[in-house]
């Protein structure tokens, strides 16, 4: 083991000692980590049979500024679960674990560590037993297996949907400012294309919340030079999608509108609903868990919902050359719809009626996000050095071809929502 790694776990070891866990205390690498939080460790506490597992994470204060808040939207979440189970126990064969948090010495969930560069944030978690994670669905071969797969990830965002109906999600804080505002990432578009350069020129586009401004401002104008600029917009590539992303304007923000005028509930989302964060059981395959809780923000469930069927359904991946290659999987739709309509209790027939313009939307979405990043210099996704310097416009051009092959198959995807629905009305 090189010396540097080596000296980490001591580091990981001796901070998760901090918590209230039995000891010997000793840290190894953990190999699911996700790639939010700069260092997670797999944590074993205690003797023999008694040996507990936890996992230690350094939460990334360069993305969550207020890791306190988040924390606390978190408890907030579990304890949230836990007392809807107690009150409407789940069904027979069902089992659903929620996060848990150990408390460190000074009785708190999280634990700051200042040294003389910086201050960080840890928190130690209960590893969820015999459980398994999913990178992506190409990971499984067998067809049924996947199809298996994408329904259980969807009962248990439906599970999850249910479990947190209690919360007030009035009262949480926004973990990212800005995060799934729709009209946030047109503002940002609509600035970049207009070519602005400074903060005042960006005036017009900024939204009116300070905080959500002052956490985004930085993303309303160009960080490029004029020449790249001018070639970015003009690329004739990019032309069509520039289009659909501006015509499909009114579309997008069905969602926020639907909130505003309270058709549909403003609830508790998890805002991150990609397919690593929910656990399987690694003997059945039953969903058992959706980890990640940081991103928990006001929302509808649709925007979670969208999200996660609008990258399951698309199996060519994210950022794939040939655009041609790019489907929707009406199977693997079905497998979602059902996995989510056969478990929802708290789902409205209004939102979902909106189950398949939410896919469309969120698509969408991350296409203008995508689009906007790339005009203005890729200051939000940014490239890694071997990153082609174009991946961005690839990521908008997929996106945005994913949300037309959407609209083509909307009819369809309609249909098998009714029939799911229906079966809910009629059990
Ligand atoms: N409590 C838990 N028990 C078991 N596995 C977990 C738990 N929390 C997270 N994981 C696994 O670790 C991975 C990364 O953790 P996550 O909290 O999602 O970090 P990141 O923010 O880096 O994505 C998850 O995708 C999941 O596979
Ligand atoms: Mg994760």
């Amino acid at each position: 083991m090189p010396q540097s790694e080596n000296s980490s776990l001591i580091r990981a070891a001796e901070i998760a000692a901090f918590f209230d866990i039995p000891r010997p205390v000793t840290a190894h690498d953990f190999e699911d980590k996700g790639n939010m939080s700069h260092e997670m460790y797999l944590i074993r506490a205690g003797t023999g049979a008694e040996t507990r597992e936890y996992l230690l994470q350094r939460m990334n204060n360069d993305v969550f500024t207020k890791p306190v808040e988040v924390v606390r939207s978190l408890e907030t979440c579990m304890a949230a679960q836990r007392a809807y189970m107690e009150a409407n126990p789940l069904p027979e064969g069902v089992s659903w674990h929620t996060v848990r948090l150990v408390r460190a010495a000074h009785g708190r969930t999280i634990l700051e560590i200042v040294d003389e560069a910086s201050i960080a944030f840890w928190r130690l978690m209960e590893r969820i037993p015999g459980c398994v994670a999913y990178k992506s669905l190409s990971m499984v071969q067998d067809n049924d297996k996947r199809l298996q797969l994408a329904e259980q990830a969807a009962r248990g965002l439906a599970l999850f949907g249910d479990l947190t109906s209690n919360m007030e999600a009035e009262k949480l804080s926004y973990p990212l400012p800005g995060y799934r505002d729709t009209r946030v990432y047109y503002a940002q578009l609509d600035s970049v294309m207009g070519g602005t350069r400074t903060l005042d020129d960006a005036g017009p586009y900024l939204p009116a919340d300070e905080t959500v401004k002052e956490g985004t401002q930085f993303h309303f104008w160009l960080h490029l030079d004029d020449e790249e600029y001018e070639a970015r917009l003009n690329d004739p590539e990019l032309q069509p999608y520039i289009d659909t992303a501006l015509e499909n304007r009114d579309l997008a923000l069905t969602l926020l509108r639907a909130i505003e005028r309270g058709t549909v509930r403003l609830v508790a989302i998890h805002g991150d609903t990609k397919l690593e964060n929910f656990l399987f059981d690694a003997e059945t395959g039953a969903v058992r868990a959706l980890v990640d809780l940081d991103t928990i923000m006001p929302h509808t469930w649709l925007a979670d919902w969208g999200d996660m069927a609008r990258s399951l359904v698309n199996v060519a991946g994210e950022k794939v050359s040939d655009l041609g290659e790019i489907r929707v999987d009406l199977d693997i739709f079905e497998a979602l719809a059902r996995g989510y309509l056969s478990t929802a209790r708290e789902a409205t027939d209004a939102e979902i009626a909106l189950m398949v313009d939410a896919v469309q939307i969120l698509a969408l979405e991350l296409g203008v996000r995508f689009l906007a990043d790339y005009l203005r210099g890729d200051t939000y996704f940014k490239l890694a050095p071997e990153d082609p310097p174009d991946l961005n416009k690839t990521r908008a051009m997929v996106q945005l071809t994913l949300f037309q092959e959407l609209t083509a198959n909307a009819q369809d995807m309609r249909t098998i929502i009714e029939r799911y629905a229906m079966a809910r009305r009629h059990p």
